[in-house]
């Protein structure tokens, strides 16, 4: 026969202790530690019990009757994002840097739904329902029927879901509530965790669709450490320099849509304004023929993006010269300096090298590297790239040049925007069924010789490779 004893187990840690402590031996956290009860002998399972009640199975397919609708703003850089809108019962996370405009994005977006007739709810916990009304009016959308309430207490937020039908909550943010049974101090992980659990069990039996404000914390994760982003459906972070006008909503999770999906916004006085060319804008302050500059032609999503790489080469006056990246992956440089080194014997070794993708944006996609090795070619050897060229393609340790996914889509897009020249990838076999492009150029480059070769003959008169 087995015999119950308790144990206790550390709340912080999960470490497992035969005597109650203070201070837990494993994560040193104090005050920790909590009774449970604990069976020793083999688990018994479900054994002989209470017999539970069985689920109600149902079908896969959608019942015709009772659609399933998202629920769009007509904001087309949010919808998009979203997966096409909101589903109903859905939790969405939008995390982003203090100060960056998540309060605005969301008070803009709810007006909006509300306007369309749904029920929208905006409870702030940092400002007062007077302060969201005189941003609410700056925005001219103080006539939207948004219903507001400054609260902290997950308590009588959970009473009022209960109460009122509501199809859109927004609480800002998620580390200024708290739970009352819980001891620790709002913004805390057991807090955080504890108040979006909470909210989410309640939200998803209501069919309300919630949006949770998190603070970034300067390491980049989002403070009540990443606890929520599995909690949640959807992740969404919203980026951008503070310095520019620009803010980029970017999709980092998403159960009923597609993820690196961005939404593109410009800061300005009244709110955020939807930039639905965002190519053209980043584009918009390009110089023509400066050396060190090549366009890159990028995906974001399902979105073609096209932003200006700059490079600056210049000398070192001592010791180890500089390297310096604004918007790219520092060791993705060096790569591409090394290849260009030892593949090309193109030297930048004496040199201190910048890079900058112009406009405030972080591209991360490895297709950027022929475009950053034409303009680092193009700083190093003073000559201009052809400026109504663009660049993409993956670039390998031996320097050739790797094949990258939707290269139509990128080359319309620059076709679109008049440029005339693409210096690309070699296709994947599996590409080739796209027929030539109206008013476009286009050189394969197979290896980083071949991109130097034609740089240096300005783009006229490539001679490739066989
Ligand atoms: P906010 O939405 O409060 O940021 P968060 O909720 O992410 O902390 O945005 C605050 C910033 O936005 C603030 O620096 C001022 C700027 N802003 C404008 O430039 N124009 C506007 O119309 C609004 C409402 C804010
Ligand atoms: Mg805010």
């Amino acid at each position: 026969m087995s015999k119950s004893k308790t144990s206790y187990v550390c709340q912080s840690c999960g470490a497992v202790h035969r005597l109650w402590a203070g201070k837990c031996d494993a994560c040193g956290e104090w005050n920790s530690l909590q009774a449970e009860v604990a069976e020793s002998g083999p688990p018994k399972g479900l054994g002989g019990g209470k017999k539970g009640k069985a689920l109600d199975l149902v079908g896969l397919k959608m019942s015709d009757d009772k659609p399933v609708k998202r629920l769009v703003t007509g904001l087309d850089e949010f919808d998009r994002v979203t997966g096409g809108g909101l589903v109903p019962g859905c939790a969405i996370l939008l995390g982003g840097d203090p100060g960056i405009g998540k309060s605005t994005l969301l008070l803009q977006s709810v007006c909006a739904l509300a306007k369309k007739g749904l029920r929208c709810v905006y409870i702030s916990g940092e400002e007062a329902v007077d302060q969201v009304r005189l941003r609410a009016a700056r925005l001219g959308m103080a006539d939207a029927p948004v219903a507001l309430a400054s609260a902290t207490n997950v308590r009588e937020i959970a009473a009022t879901i209960e109460e009122n039908p509501i199809d859109v909550l927004v609480i800002d943010s998620i580390q200024t509530m708290y739970v009352d049974t819980v001891e620790s101090a709002p913004g805390t992980v057991t807090q955080v965790r504890t108040a979006a659990q909470e909210l989410i069990r309640l939200t998803k039996k209501t069919g309300t669709a919630t949006f949770f404000v998190g603070h970034v914390t300067k390491d980049g994760q989002i403070a009540g450490p990443r606890v929520l982003e599995h909690m949640v459906d959807t992740v969404l972070y919203f980026e951008g320099d503070r310095g520019h006008q620009f803010r980029i909503l970017r999709t980092v999770k998403n159960r009923f849509g597609a993820t690196d999906e961005i939404g593109v916004f410009e800061m300005g006085e009244l709110g955020l304004t939807e930039v639905s060319n965002p190519s053209a804008l980043f584009l918009s302050q390009r110089q023509p023929d400066v050396t060190g500059s090549a366009v890159f032609a990028g995906m974001e999503g399902t979105r073609p993006l096209l932003v200006e790489v700059q490079a600056l080469v210049a000398p070192a006056p001592y010791g180890a010269p500089r390297r310096s990246v604004i918007g790219w992956d520092q060791n993705r440089l060096s790569m591409i300096l090394a290849v260009l080194e030892s593949r090309c014997g193109l030297m930048f070794s004496g040199s201190e090298v910048y890079l900058n993708m112009a406009g405030g944006i972080r591209i991360s996609e490895p297709a950027a590297d022929l475009a950053v090795a034409a303009a680092l070619i193009s700083a190093l050897q003073g000559r201009p790239v052809p400026s109504e060229y663009v660049f993409f393609g993956e670039v390998g340790l031996s320097g050739e040049v790797r094949a990258v996914s939707q290269p139509d889509q990128r080359l319309k897009e620059a076709a679109k925007l008049g440029f005339t020249g693409g210096c690309v990838a070699e296709r994947l076999s599996s590409q080739k069924k796209q027929a030539k492009i109206e008013g476009l150029t286009v050189h394969e480059i197979r290896h980083l010789d071949d991109l130097a070769s034609l740089l240096r003959e300005g783009g006229s008169t490539p001679r490739l490779r066989a």
